[in-house]
Protein backbone atom coordinates (compact mmCIF):
# COMPACT_ATOMS: atom_id res chain seq x y z
CA UNK A 1 0.00 0.00 0.00
CA UNK A 2 1.21 3.47 -0.60
CA UNK A 3 2.67 5.35 2.50
CA UNK A 4 -0.40 8.11 2.10
CA UNK A 5 -2.65 5.76 1.62
CA UNK A 6 -1.55 3.88 4.55
CA UNK A 7 -1.83 6.61 6.50
CA UNK A 8 -4.76 8.05 5.30
CA UNK A 9 -6.92 5.06 5.69
CA UNK A 10 -6.14 3.63 8.86
CA UNK A 11 -8.42 3.82 11.86
CA UNK A 12 -7.79 2.58 15.09
CA UNK A 13 -9.61 -0.65 15.80
CA UNK A 14 -10.99 -2.17 18.70
CA UNK A 15 -13.25 -4.90 17.42
CA UNK A 16 -11.41 -8.31 15.64
CA UNK A 17 -12.61 -11.48 13.97
CA UNK A 18 -11.33 -14.34 15.08
CA UNK A 19 -9.35 -14.98 12.15
CA UNK A 20 -5.54 -15.21 13.40
CA UNK A 21 -2.73 -13.16 12.03
CA UNK A 22 -0.11 -15.28 10.62
CA UNK A 23 2.97 -15.12 11.98
CA UNK A 24 4.72 -13.88 9.33
CA UNK A 25 2.58 -10.51 9.77
CA UNK A 26 3.09 -10.70 13.18
CA UNK A 27 7.12 -11.10 12.58
CA UNK A 28 7.08 -8.00 9.78
CA UNK A 29 5.16 -5.95 12.16
CA UNK A 30 8.10 -6.75 14.83
CA UNK A 31 10.56 -5.60 12.02
CA UNK A 32 9.13 -2.69 11.68
CA UNK A 33 9.02 -1.71 15.24
CA UNK A 34 12.97 -2.82 15.57
CA UNK A 35 14.03 -0.74 12.18
CA UNK A 36 12.18 2.38 13.80
CA UNK A 37 14.45 5.24 14.86
CA UNK A 38 15.19 6.23 18.28
CA UNK A 39 16.75 9.45 19.90
CA UNK A 40 20.30 9.16 19.58
CA UNK A 41 19.78 5.28 18.49
CA UNK A 42 19.05 4.57 21.90
CA UNK A 43 16.95 1.40 21.28
CA UNK A 44 16.48 1.42 24.84
CA UNK A 45 12.43 0.47 24.07
CA UNK A 46 11.29 -3.59 24.50
CA UNK A 47 8.41 -5.32 23.37
CA UNK A 48 5.93 -7.91 25.08
CA UNK A 49 4.38 -10.27 22.66
CA UNK A 50 1.02 -10.97 24.80
CA UNK A 51 -0.96 -14.25 22.57
CA UNK A 52 -2.40 -16.53 24.92
CA UNK A 53 -5.74 -16.30 25.90
CA UNK A 54 -5.52 -16.08 29.59
CA UNK A 55 -2.66 -13.29 29.19
CA UNK A 56 -4.84 -11.36 27.18
CA UNK A 57 -7.32 -11.57 29.34
CA UNK A 58 -5.33 -10.59 32.20
CA UNK A 59 -3.86 -7.74 30.02
CA UNK A 60 -7.84 -6.29 29.94
CA UNK A 61 -8.12 -6.21 33.46
CA UNK A 62 -5.01 -4.38 34.21
CA UNK A 63 -6.11 -1.78 32.17
CA UNK A 64 -8.59 1.02 32.72
CA UNK A 65 -9.21 1.59 29.05
CA UNK A 66 -8.44 -1.07 26.78
CA UNK A 67 -10.75 -3.53 27.90
CA UNK A 68 -11.55 -4.37 23.66
CA UNK A 69 -7.88 -6.19 24.12
CA UNK A 70 -9.44 -9.67 25.24
CA UNK A 71 -10.55 -10.19 21.52
CA UNK A 72 -7.20 -8.80 19.94
CA UNK A 73 -5.27 -11.92 18.10
CA UNK A 74 -2.26 -10.59 20.21
CA UNK A 75 -0.78 -7.69 21.68
CA UNK A 76 2.37 -5.91 22.14
CA UNK A 77 3.12 -4.19 25.44
CA UNK A 78 5.50 -0.98 24.59
CA UNK A 79 8.32 -0.13 27.25
CA UNK A 80 10.39 2.44 27.34
CA UNK A 81 13.40 3.73 29.43
CA UNK A 82 12.10 7.29 31.02
CA UNK A 83 16.08 8.01 31.72
CA UNK A 84 15.84 9.31 28.14
CA UNK A 85 13.55 13.08 27.90
CA UNK A 86 12.65 11.52 24.60
CA UNK A 87 11.24 7.96 25.74
CA UNK A 88 7.61 9.20 24.40
CA UNK A 89 8.56 10.33 21.23
CA UNK A 90 10.22 7.49 20.47
CA UNK A 91 7.45 5.49 22.05
CA UNK A 92 4.74 7.35 19.65
CA UNK A 93 7.55 6.61 16.96
CA UNK A 94 7.61 2.75 16.78
CA UNK A 95 3.55 2.71 17.21
CA UNK A 96 2.91 3.89 14.54
CA UNK A 97 5.37 1.72 12.37
CA UNK A 98 3.90 -1.02 13.98
CA UNK A 99 -0.18 0.01 12.99
CA UNK A 100 1.04 1.22 9.92
CA UNK A 101 2.56 -1.82 9.01
CA UNK A 102 -0.02 -4.21 10.27
CA UNK A 103 -2.49 -1.90 8.20
CA UNK A 104 -0.25 -2.48 5.40
CA UNK A 105 -1.47 -6.39 5.56
CA UNK A 106 -5.12 -5.37 6.79
CA UNK A 107 -4.23 -6.00 10.01
CA UNK A 108 -6.23 -3.72 12.56
CA UNK A 109 -4.95 -2.51 15.97
CA UNK A 110 -5.64 -0.22 18.70
CA UNK A 111 -4.07 0.63 21.51
CA UNK A 112 -4.46 1.84 25.60
CA UNK A 113 -2.48 3.80 27.81
CA UNK A 114 -4.63 3.24 31.01
CA UNK A 115 -2.52 1.16 32.52
CA UNK A 116 -2.71 -0.25 36.62
CA UNK A 117 0.99 -0.21 36.67
CA UNK A 118 1.61 -2.48 39.67
CA UNK A 119 -0.95 -5.13 38.16
CA UNK A 120 1.38 -5.19 34.95
CA UNK A 121 4.66 -5.11 36.50
CA UNK A 122 3.82 -8.03 38.75
CA UNK A 123 1.76 -10.38 36.10
CA UNK A 124 4.34 -9.51 33.17
CA UNK A 125 7.04 -9.80 35.34
CA UNK A 126 8.39 -5.51 34.42
CA UNK A 127 11.31 -4.39 35.52
CA UNK A 128 11.17 -0.91 37.95
CA UNK A 129 13.22 0.77 35.19
CA UNK A 130 11.10 0.59 32.40
CA UNK A 131 8.14 2.50 31.55
CA UNK A 132 5.13 1.10 30.79
CA UNK A 133 3.94 3.24 27.76
CA UNK A 134 1.75 2.03 25.58
CA UNK A 135 -0.25 -1.52 24.74
CA UNK A 136 -1.21 -2.40 21.04
CA UNK A 137 -4.06 -4.83 20.73
CA UNK A 138 -3.72 -6.06 16.67
CA UNK A 139 -6.17 -8.58 14.59
CA UNK A 140 -8.43 -8.39 11.81
CA UNK A 141 -11.36 -5.66 11.82
CA UNK A 142 -14.43 -7.52 12.33
CA UNK A 143 -16.26 -4.94 10.39
CA UNK A 144 -15.45 -5.36 6.58
CA UNK A 145 -15.18 -2.02 4.37
CA UNK A 146 -13.85 0.28 7.09
CA UNK A 147 -11.56 1.83 4.83
CA UNK A 148 -11.66 5.55 4.92
CA UNK A 149 -14.81 5.95 7.29
CA UNK A 150 -14.94 7.55 10.61
CA UNK A 151 -11.58 9.83 10.28
CA UNK A 152 -12.75 12.87 12.45
CA UNK A 153 -10.37 15.45 12.07
CA UNK A 154 -9.79 19.17 12.17
CA UNK A 155 -9.71 21.22 8.69
CA UNK A 156 -6.14 21.73 7.85
CA UNK A 157 -6.55 25.18 8.19
CA UNK A 158 -7.67 24.85 12.23
CA UNK A 159 -4.40 23.41 12.37
CA UNK A 160 -1.53 24.78 10.18
CA UNK A 161 0.22 28.33 10.69
CA UNK A 162 2.51 29.35 8.14
CA UNK A 163 5.54 31.39 9.43
CA UNK A 164 4.06 32.84 12.49
CA UNK A 165 2.05 31.26 14.84
CA UNK A 166 -1.49 33.58 13.99
C1 LIG B 1 -1.65 8.95 23.11
C2 LIG B 1 -2.85 8.11 22.79
C3 LIG B 1 -3.51 7.45 23.81
C4 LIG B 1 -4.63 6.65 23.53
N1 LIG B 1 -5.22 5.93 24.54
C5 LIG B 1 -6.25 5.12 24.24
C6 LIG B 1 -6.82 4.31 25.26
O1 LIG B 1 -6.39 4.32 26.42
N2 LIG B 1 -7.84 3.48 24.91
C7 LIG B 1 -8.32 3.42 23.63
O2 LIG B 1 -9.24 2.62 23.39
N3 LIG B 1 -7.81 4.18 22.65
C8 LIG B 1 -6.79 5.03 22.92
N4 LIG B 1 -6.22 5.80 21.92
C9 LIG B 1 -6.76 5.75 20.55
C10 LIG B 1 -7.47 7.06 20.16
O3 LIG B 1 -8.73 7.10 20.79
C11 LIG B 1 -7.59 7.09 18.64
O4 LIG B 1 -6.29 7.21 18.10
C12 LIG B 1 -8.41 8.28 18.14
O5 LIG B 1 -9.72 8.19 18.64
C13 LIG B 1 -8.47 8.32 16.63
O6 LIG B 1 -8.97 7.11 16.14
P1 LIG B 1 -9.15 6.86 14.57
O7 LIG B 1 -7.79 6.97 13.94
O8 LIG B 1 -9.75 5.48 14.43
O9 LIG B 1 -10.06 7.94 14.04
C14 LIG B 1 -5.12 6.58 22.20
C15 LIG B 1 -4.44 7.26 21.17
C16 LIG B 1 -3.31 7.99 21.46
C17 LIG B 1 -2.59 8.68 20.31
Amino acid sequence: MDTFDCIATKLDIREYSKQKVPIEIREKILEAARLTGTGLNTQHWRFIVVEDKHNLNKLAEDSTSGKWVTEANFAIIVLTNPKYNYHMIDAGRVLQSMQLAAWNFGVGSGLFTGIREQNFRKDYNIPEQMNITVVVGFGYPAKKNLTGKRKNRLPINELVHYEIYR
